[in-house]
């Protein structure tokens, strides 16, 4: 049987080879939600950055530029990381270079996988499914907080596992961790997350509408994988 792995910090990524693994990258507040939202309303590409210079230079060729740092929108770029500004009718058919603090930066320490997928409670249902058809074993890269463990990615890990019972095994003790979180918080994950770091800091910034949205499943199917450096969605 193919067994599922979690990664709780991309610092930790150095214990988790990728190669030859279907990786799920998720950053639920709020990186992954926003690209999940962005192709849901009909955005074509999203070219994923760690460098905030690099996503800025992509605008001459007819990017929108987006993202954030420590969770404001950055000075000079044409969108943030709030899931609702993506659904914007205008933006159909755009492509965006984004970069974030942690979930772009996840992506980028998974290349070498032989699939990268982005997941979001948004498209839970969607990205198990998908998974369900792949060969490889999966591992779920937690995006946390500069390095640091967080409680909402590590939910939506649990959900997957949850999600993918019977299919997968998991490969060590933080699959099995993060489903009695997910099941302990699944009936209010507003409520289990009021505490949490990231809420707080989102908190603090008056952004309390995303925090709910993010944390509501399955309000799309859109599955966005990464070919060729870029996210595109294939269902
Ligand atoms: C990130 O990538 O760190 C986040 O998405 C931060 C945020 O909430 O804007």
């Amino acid at each position: 049987m193919r067994t599922i792995d979690v990664c709780l910090s991309p610092d930790m990524m150095h214990l988790y080879p990728v190669v030859d693994h279907a990786v799920v990258v998720v950053d639920i507040l709020r990186a992954t939600s926003c690209m999940t939202t962005a192709f849901a309303y009909g955005i074509d590409t999203i070219a994923p950055f760690a460098k905030l210079e690099h996503c800025l230079a992509m605008k001459v060729n007819g990017f929108y530029t987006a993202g954030e740092r420590d969770g404001k929108k950055v000075d000079g770029f044409d969108l943030g990381n709030s899931p609702f500004e993506y659904q914007d009718p205008k933006l159909k058919g755009a492509k965006i270079a984004f970069t974030t603090t942690n979930g772009t930066q996840a992506i980028v320490k998974s290349l070498g996988a032989s699939e990268i997928i982005i997941g979001s409670f948004l498209n839970l249902t969607a990205v198990a499914n998908h998974l369900k058809t792949l060969p490889q074993n999966i591992l779920v890269v937690c995006a946390g907080w500069k390095g640091k463990f967080n409680l909402e990615d590590t939910l939506f890990a649990g959900a997957l596992v949850e999600k993918l019972k019977g299919e997968v095994n998991p490969a060590c003790d933080a699959p099995l961790a993060a489903q009695a979180l997910y099941n302990q918080a699944k009936s209010n994950m507003v409520g289990f997350l009021s505490n949490s770091s990231h809420v707080k800091r989102l908190a603090k910034l008056n952004i309390h509408k995303d925090i709910t949205f993010c944390l509501t499943e399955d309000t799309y199917s859109v599955v966005p994988v990464l070919r060729d450096n870029v996210l595109r969605k294939i269902n």
